[in-house]
């Protein structure tokens, strides 16, 4: 049977949450949870994530993964919050023993914070398979936007993360610290060449024109219409990206999103006056 899916849209990061039903036996997956953060204020908020447990509860589900496609850079992840609520594993690419260290020393962590993965329960590699209930997963290594980014094969379904995007709105950018056009344009030659009616689970859609958000587009759809694939080969695809990237500013929650997410969506420790902080690193100066 093939795995039931449910999307919840973030709008203010453009994110798609999702819940992945085993139909059998009702266990569940919930993938790229999003946690409310408003940066003017600091204010932290879980409507996303409340709904997401409401479904979950009013379907009856046993949740045993919280699962990241990477470490997002432009939303906070629920992950801690739902895994307090609901259980389930949390668990991230192996790559993220990478960003970790990259940003440990952007944000100088210090001695405190371990970057070798250990906040996550599970670091998958490629290839590796696990079961919600009685689907099998499979875990495919799609890097290039970032180095831990992973996509998730459950039947049918395919959660590619951010690798592609809606036909219209074409792919990820790969200007963040271990990112690769090169070895995005490879990933996105994989997740191509899996069965054309495979049901490929968007990340985020960013609509253009008004039309309404999609979360699901047919692989075929992809390789025949998606404007940064079509006609396109690996060199022109470089080019491509790379001078798209540089027009590109940095993502309004980039600081605050990855002092959380290489936490594995606990928020930093509070300091000795009992309130959490988060850092912006600043450039430039007098
Ligand atoms: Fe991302």
């Amino acid at each position: 049977m093939p795995p039931l899916l449910t999307p919840f849209f973030h709008a203010p990061t453009f994110t798609w949450t999702w819940v992945v039903e085993d139909p059998a036996t009702h266990a569940a997956a919930i993938v790229d949870p999003a946690l409310d953060y408003d940066p003017k204020s600091g204010q932290v908020g879980t409507l996303l994530a409340d709904a997401v447990i409401a479904h979950v509860h009013a379907r009856g589900l046993a949740v045993q993964w919280i699962l990241e496609t990477h470490a997002h850079a432009d939303h906070l992840t629920a992950a801690q919050y739902l895994k307090q609520q609901l259980g389930g594993t949390v668990a991230i690419g192996a790559g993220i023993v990478a960003v970790q260290r990259h940003f440990a020393g952007v944000f100088n962590l210090g001695g405190d914070f371990a970057t070798d993965g250990s906040q996550f329960d599970h670091r998958f590699v490629d290839g590796e398979r696990f079961r919600i209930g009685a689907l099998d997963v499979e875990v495919l290594a799609t890097p290039g936007h970032t180095p831990d980014s992973l996509s998730y094969r459950v039947g049918d379904a395919l959660f590619i993360g951010d690798t592609l995007f809606a036909p219209d709105v074409g792919s990820a950018r790969c200007d963040f610290p271990g990112g690769d056009a090169a070895a995005l344009w490879a990933s996105i030659q994989r997740i191509l060449a899996l069965p054309g009616d495979t049901r490929i689970c968007l990340a985020h859609d960013y609509p253009p024109g008004g039309r309404e958000p999609r979360a699901i587009v047919p692989l075929q759809e992809m390789r025949t219409r998606n404007l940064h694939v079509v006609g396109q080969d690996g060199d022109g695809y470089v080019a491509m990206r790379t001078a798209r990237d540089a027009t590109l500013a940095a993502p309004h929650l980039l600081w605050p999103s990855l002092q959380v997410n290489i936490r594995a969506g606990h928020l930093p420790p509070p300091e000795a006056n009992g309130r959490a902080y988060l850092k912006v690193p600043l450039a430039g100066g007098w």
